[in-house]
């Protein structure tokens, strides 16, 4: 065996030696203790894990490459029947840089941005800010946790989620597509995508959970939706899934 294969092994599918033996197994200990001991919420013990992480994030740069390596997103809404007078829920809308192309096209107040991480709402607020979207043309929810109450009351005709359902197990994802069965208007579609089969052993080194296709439209069938699956068009990085379900 080569000193580059022992390293290459040493580094995982995440390519990180630190990651791999020092930070996964500390968080991994921290959220067993937190649900199997405790018998907490999964989410919420993410939700507060990322608060943690909420000053760093405030710093972060958004860089003009990550903003404009979403610029199809809104074509892709379009071509599929978004209109301005739309209710549009971002959900795991993280820097909310679908909200910087789409809540101009909206009327004010139809875009919502919900996260788990209230520190990148808050730095893609600021970057809104910087291009001349106010704080008042848009709402956003935090979730913490698996009830997702925040949601409880709105109502929406579009639910977009981009690159976010790997982050839930299969419980979750069911009582998050339940929910957002509740919160659907009549008539109205949820837009999903979910990572190519060739990213899977990396998702799952990372503690997250890809399914498969079939997987994924037999949880939406659960919660009360039919599904038909498409080819996301709006990621300027190349095509990946999206699964796009109505009642
Ligand atoms: C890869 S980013 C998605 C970015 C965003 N949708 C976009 O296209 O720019 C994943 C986001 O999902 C959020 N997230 C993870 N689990 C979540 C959950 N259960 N509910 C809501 N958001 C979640 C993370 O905090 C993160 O901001």
């Amino acid at each position: 065996m080569s000193i580059q294969s022992i390293v290459g092994h040493l580094r995982g599918p995440t390519k990180s030696i630190s990651y791999q033996w020092v930070k996964r197994p500390m968080l991994l200990i921290r959220q067993w203790c937190w649900t199997k001991l405790l018998r907490r919420d999964r989410i919420e013990f993410l939700a507060k894990n990322t608060a943690r992480a909420d000053q760093a994030v405030m710093e972060q740069p958004l860089t003009a490459a990550y903003l404009e390596s979403n610029t199809r997103v809104l074509p892709y809404l379009i071509a599929n029947g978004l209109k301005p007078n739309d209710r549009f829920l971002d959900y795991g809308c993280a820097f909310l840089r679908t909200g910087l192309y789409v809540i101009p096209h909206l009327e004010d107040g139809l875009y919502c941005g919900a996260d788990i991480s209230m520190g990148r709402i808050e730095r893609g607020a600021r970057m809104l800010e910087e291009h001349g979207i106010s704080r008042d043309r848009y709402s956003v929810v935090v979730i913490e946790d698996s009830k997702f109450r925040p949601l409880q009351n709105l109502k929406f005709d579009w639910i977009f989620s981009n690159s976010v359902i790997h982050f839930m197990d299969d419980d979750e994802l069911s009582r998050c597509l339940a929910t957002f069965n509740a919160i659907l208007s009549k008539g109205g579609q949820v837009h999903v995508t979910f990572p190519r089969q060739e990213q899977d052993a990396l998702l799952t080194a990372k503690g997250q959970f890809p399914r498969t296709a079939e997987r994924l439209i037999s949880l939406a069938a659960n919660a009360g939706f039919r599904t038909t699956l498409d080819t996301y068009k709006g990621s300027n990085f190349g095509d990946h899934h999206i699964a796009v379900m109505t009642r």
